[in-house]
Formats: structure tokens, C-alpha cells, sequence
């Protein structure tokens, strides 16, 4: 396993004044706006350990599923996320991150394209006028951390992106921009760089220079996509800024992240296709999502792509509050990031009270880091996960992926306890009602409903009666 660890110049600690030691340099703290690699060497060197970037799942904010491209992702629509984050207690909750996604920088085919004379990415002028550091100190002053998208690439990947990694018309031994967009990154006070897999000439990538025994590879793509990905963090490590990287291969079947990002110094990765604002494609995600529980350890996420909650509409296709609290609680449950996608200027108070809704928060918060799994195989569309939780508690979904109401039930020794004679104490977490139980974890599920049950064994000894 990699440990990356960044090595912050100890005159950087000096300048925090009065921050306390364990936030020396960390995303979002005044200090960690000027680049440490730009201090002078010091004597001793302070690691920060880069596996601890992510301790729970990545909580926050893209604007990708809200606003696509369109002229309304700009300055002040970012600047208003992190507000609404302050004012509405969602930052409170754990939503940390305001990301920024595609079209942040002047479109590769504009006129002047992406970059200027020396190489450097220029954030779109109509957009961003103030440029980006503006826009992360505001986000930082609001007490939150600031993500930006880009791309393995010649190109993102929507028509109006702007230049990737590889540059505009990249061939083999080309000049290519890691260093200078990572520099940049970090100039500005990015903590999150979310890296995209789009317009990406395989057969001008060099080929892997990493061994690959372990984990096996499944195909020179995966190799190659692998070899990108590992210079883009490693130019990253460089600039000594602790930034948190996102694997984003948008389900690339040749791709297969979950067996090497986490070893390249990646937090989290996408493991499909972009979600859609309907039932269908979110279940379809989960399903997939749930088969890589075995990839996944604290620290380091499977990544079911950004939530929909709020998002009602997409095509012709609706969905009810029922489906996204489904949504809400499978992404919970599975420990996936969760990256509201919502216009948040628009929420409704029943998608605030989704996305606020802490108990469910708790579950995929929850330190232990474990996402949860099946525990016997699906039959007549009831999913049963369990997640184990850091105090002993065991988290329980009921998923009813029918068009029919369901009776769901399952005990407390299949969901992982050890005897079937106790008591357990269950509380539902959309509900709030609280119920005693002799083994027996069972509940009636609307159609495409999920129950998501926080259950604990009853301190004491087996076999007390159960309390009223
Ligand atoms: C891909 C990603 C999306 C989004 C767009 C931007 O489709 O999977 O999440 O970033 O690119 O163009």
C-alpha cells in the first residue's frame, strides 16, 4: 500500500500563528493558501500523511448535475453554494467540499483556447472574472474546502471543456502540463482535484512503468490509464499542498480503478457511467456499486458517482421523494462520497430534509470506514446491506427494488451479530420510531422504498425481556 506523505516546510508551521498543530497546513486554513513548496527548505519536515486526507467519505457539493455547462455555472452561483452551505446547517452536517466541474477554464475551442503563452490554464473570463483563487478564498472563508475538475486528457469531456493534461493535439513526447496545472492548482488553494477520462489517445501513452503483478491489470487500457493517473497525483505530491484526487473514469469498461487507485494515491473513484436524475439509472449504479465492497478500506472510497437528490426532472423521466431517499441511503449505506448535485438555490424543504437527514449521515459517516454489503444473495428484488459501525451497531438497508409493497426481513445474526438471544434496540432512520426486537429486523418497504434500521444490541446480559 502507498502511504504519500507530503513533506510541509517547517517555516509554513511558524506562519499559522495561533492554528492548532494537527491543522497546520490543511485545506481550507490560511496557511494552506501559500504553497508550501514555495517556502524556504527548513530543517525538519512535518509529514502529512495523504492517506488521512479522507477519513469518511468525501461530503460536499459539484455543480455538474445541476447546471451541466450552461452560462449559470459561474462565479456567483459557486460563491452561493458555500452560503447556502453556512445557512442552512449543511455545512454543520459534514458537507465540506464546494467543487467546481467541467467549463471552469476558456473552451479549448474558442478563440484563444485554453491556455496562455506559457502553458497555463486560464480560467474562463465571462465565468470566473476574478479567476479561481478568488473564488476558493471565498469558499475558504466560509470555512469550507474548494475542488476543481480536469482531465487525463487532450480534453475534458463536454464540447465546451478546455484543455487536459495531455494538451490540444497531443502526440508521444509532447510537452504535457501535469506539473504546471497541479502548481497552479495549488497556487490557488485547491484541496480536490477531480481527474476526468475523456479524449484520452491511448496509443500516443506511454505504457505502464509500474509493476503490475499486484493487483493484476486487466488490459494495456487499465495499465495506461493507471500510468496517467499516478503522474497526475504524484505532480500533485509535488507541490507539497495536501489535495485530496478523485479517479473519475466514468465507467470506462476497459478501466478498472478500484484495483489501483487507492494505491496510487487516489481517495475515491467513480466506478460507472454519470448518474441520470431517475430511479432507474441510480439502481442500476448501486447495483454495480455494491459488487466492489471488497475494494474499498477506510480512507479510501467507492465512488457511486454524484447524488441527485432534488434533481426531479432529467429528460422525460421523473422520480418521487420515495426513489431519492433510496438514492440517499444506498450512497449512505455503501460509504459512497456524498456530492450534492442540487441547485441548492432552488431546494425544496423535502430535499433539504434528505440531504440533512444526520442519522442517515451518521451511517455513512461513520468512522469505522466499511461499506456495506450484502448478506445474502437478492431474491424477488429485496437487497439487504449491512454496514457495520465503529460503536458496535450494525446499520441495516431494506431495499424494495419492486413496483410492489414488500415485507423485507432479515435477523440479527444474518445482518452480523453473534447470538440470536438477545435484545436489540432498532431505530428507523427516516422514520425515527423506535422498536425492540428478539432477532427478528423486518419492515414493510413502498415500492422502490428503502428502510434503513441503525440496530443495537441491548446492553446487559442474553435474554432480558425486552424494555417497553
Ligand atoms: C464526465 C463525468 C461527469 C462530468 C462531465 C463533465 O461525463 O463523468 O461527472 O464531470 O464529464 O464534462
Amino acid at each position: 500500500m502507498r502511504r504519500a506523505f507530503i513533506l510541509l516546510a517547517l517555516t509554513s508551521i511558524v506562519a499559522v500563528g495561533s492554528a492548532p498543530a494537527g491543522a497546520v497546513g490543511a485545506p481550507g486554513s490560511p496557511a494552506a493558501a501559500q504553497p508550501a513548496a514555495a517556502e524556504p527548505a527548513a530543517a525538519e519536515p512535518v509529514a502529512v500523511d495523504a492517506d488521512d486526507l479522507t477519513p469518511t467519505p468525501p461530503m460536499g457539493f459539484n455543480n455538474w448535475n445541476a447546471t451541466f455547462c450552461r452560462a449559470e455555472f459561474n462565479e456567483s452561483m459557486v460563491k452561493s453554494m458555500a452560503d447556502i452551505f453556512v445557512s442552512t446547517g449543511l455545512r454543520d452536517a459534514g458537507y465540506e467540499y464546494v467543487n467546481m466541474d467541467d467549463c471552469w477554464a476558456r473552451p479549448q475551442n474558442g478563440p484563444l483556447g485554453s491556455r496562455d503563452a506559457q502553458g497555463h490554464l486560464v480560467p474562463d473570463p465571462v465565468r470566473f472574472p476574478n479567476g479561481i483563487k478568488a473564488v476558493a478564498d471565498y469558499v475558504h472563508s466560509r470555512g469550507l474546502k474548494f475542488g476543481i475538475y480536469h482531465d487525463a486528457g487532450t480534453k475534458t469531456c463536454n464540447g465546451q471543456g478546455f484543455d487536459g493534461v495531455l494538451g490540444q493535439g497531443y502526440v508521444a513526447g509532447n510537452r504535457r502540463y501535469e506539473q504546471i496545472d497541479a502548481q497552479d492548482f495549488a497556487n490557488w488553494g485547491v484541496d480536490l482535484v477531480k481527474h476526468d477520462w475523456c479524449n484520452v489517445p491511448l496509443s500516443q501513452v506511454p505504457p505502464c512503468t509500474i509493476p503490475t503483478q499486484n493487483p493484476p491489470c486487466s488490459g494495456p487500457r487499465n495499465l495506461k490509464a493507471r500510468e496517467l493517473y499516478r503522474t497526475m497525483r504524484d505532480a500533485l505530491d509535488a507541490t507539497g499542498r495536501p489535495i485530496v484526487f478523485q479517479v473519475a473514469t466514468l465507467g470506462d469498461p476497459g478501466v478498472q480503478p478500484w484495483e489501483w487507485a487507492a494505491d496510487i494515491g487516489a481517495q475515491y473513484w467513480r466506478t460507472t457511467g454519470d448518474i441520470r436524475a431517475n430511479y432507474t439509472s441510480m439502481s442500476n449504479i448501486a447495483k454495480f456499486n455494491m459488487t466492489l465492497a471488497d475494494y474499498q478500506r477506510p480512507g479510501r472510497w467507492n465512488d457511486a458517482d454524484m447524488l441527485q437528490v432534488g434533481n426531479a426532472r432529467e429528460g422525460s423521466g421523473t422520480w418521487t421523494l420515495t426513489e431519492q431517499e433510496t438514492h440517499f441511503s444506498l450512497w449512505s449505506i455503501m460509504a459512497s462520497p456524498l456530492l450534492i448535485g442540487t441547485d441548492l438555490r432552488r431546494a425544496t424543504p423535502e430535499t433539504m430534509d434528505i440531504l440533512l437527514n444526520k442519522d442517515v449521515i451518521a451511517v455513512n459517516q461513520d468512522p469505522l470506514g466499511v461499506q456495506g454489503r450484502l448478506v445474502r444473495p437478492v431474491t424477488n428484488g429485496q437487497y439487504v446491506l449491512a454496514k457495520p459501525l465503529e460503536n458496535g451497531d450494525i446499520a441495516v438497508a431494506l431495499w424494495n427494488d419492486t413496483l410492489s409493497e414488500q415485507r423485507i426481513s432479515t435477523s440479527a445474526v444474518e445482518i452480523g451479530f453473534p447470538a440470536a438471544r438477545d435484545v436489540y434496540l432498532m431505530k428507523d432512520l427516516w422514520s425515527k420510531k423506535l422498536s425492540v426486537s428478539r432477532g427478528e429486523i423486518a419492515a414493510t418497504v413502498p415500492p422502490h422504498g428503502t428502510v434503513v434500521l441503525r440496530v443495537k444490541l441491548r446492553p446487559g446480559p442474553p435474554g432480558r425481556p425486552p424494555v417497553e
